[in-house]
């Protein structure tokens, strides 16, 4: 049986959800208090005992390189303060992973950033997962896929159920049981009428894939939005071998979507130690009062209440 070893993280995508912020700077390096998005991710990954990151990044990304690099200038700084604690995460930071970095020169869709790793990836299974969701629970995401895998030997394709208002956001299984949570793929529907989806349960952003699926995604013509959808492959592969779909155990956090990431943002603070308890006292008092400014606006107010 083959290892997986490495996973491939397209963080290539215009992110407009989260405009003008992304204009100039990834949406995977917002901050969930000190730490990037990504970083939760690539820890997630870690965690499960992936060896090797693939990045898929674009034009506007390079902050992401630099937070994985090493920099000395900085080093050499927090070594003459003796802020040694922060020096250490910084090390341990630029130690996490072996990472690679693909560029793909257009935003032609998720389908395309996966291909754009198949030089790297080679004749061998991989994870995938997308950058700017974390998820956030006892066991890491990944490793729940990656224990079906080494069980069913074919690709697993992580799930969560959604609320039936919100399935028209997502790629929703049509699936046989095999077992609980556990689905073999009979078809994937992209972005459903809430009356015409197959179930509630949702494709979010971490997959196993086997390698056949670059030579599904290399022909491939443009489905929805003109972009080479990863879930057009992968019913496609469902249709040439079995394909798996498994509910993942935790919480998750899309942070692309500024509702997940302000959910998310709450979510770790009040998990956090050294932060949690003057915060949870903020936002009782915060909410107590309903505004803390009642007559001030938030500059552009007007545009972002029309949105
Ligand atoms: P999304 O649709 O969530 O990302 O794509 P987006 O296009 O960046 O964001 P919005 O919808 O405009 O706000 C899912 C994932 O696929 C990556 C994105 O970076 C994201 O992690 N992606 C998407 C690519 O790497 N390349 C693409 O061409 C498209």
């Amino acid at each position: 049986m083959q290892k997986v070893r490495k996973a491939v993280f397209p963080l290539a995508g215009h992110g407009t959800r989260f405009l003008p912020m992304t204009k100039s700077s990834p949406k995977e390096m917002l901050p969930i208090i000190d730490k990037p998005v990504v970083q939760y991710v690539v820890e997630e990954a870690v965690e499960s005992g992936i060896r090797q990151i693939v990045m898929v990044t674009g034009r506007g990304k390079r902050a992401i390189e630099d937070h994985f690099d090493i920099s000395y200038e900085l080093e050499d700084v927090l070594r003459k303060k003796n802020k040694l604690d922060i020096l250490a995460e910084l090390q341990r930071i630029a130690s996490l992973s072996e990472i690679t970095y693909i560029r793909q020169k257009e935003a032609l869709g998720l389908g395309h950033a996966v291909l754009c790793s198949e030089m790297v990836v080679g004749n061998e299974p991989f994870a995938v997962a997308l950058g700017d969701e974390i998820l956030y629970g006892p066991k890491s995401g990944l490793a729940q896929l990656l224990e079906v895998y080494e069980e069913l030997q074919a690709p697993v394709i992580g799930l969560q159920r959604v609320p039936r208002s919100e399935v028209s956001h997502y790629g929703i299984v049509d699936g046989t049981p095999v077992r609980d949570g556990l689905f073999r793929v009979d078809r994937l529907v992209e972005k459903p009428k809430a009356q015409d989806a197959p179930s509630d349960y949702a494709i979010i952003g971490r997959y196993i894939l086997t390698p056949d699926v670059y030579g599904i995604l290399g022909t491939q013509k443009p489905g929805v939005g003109g972009e080479i959808q990863l879930t057009d492959a992968l019913n496609t592969l469902a249709r040439l071998r079995p394909v798996y779909a498994m509910e993942i155990q935790g919480d998750r956090f899309d942070t692309g979507d500024k509702m997940g990431f302000l959910k998310a943002t709450v979510h770790f603070a009040l998990k956090r130690g050294d932060l949690s308890e003057e915060f949870r006292t903020f936002l009782q008092g915060v909410l107590a009062q309903g505004s803390l400014n009642p007559e001030s606006e938030i500059p552009g107010e007007t545009v972002y209440a029309n949105r």
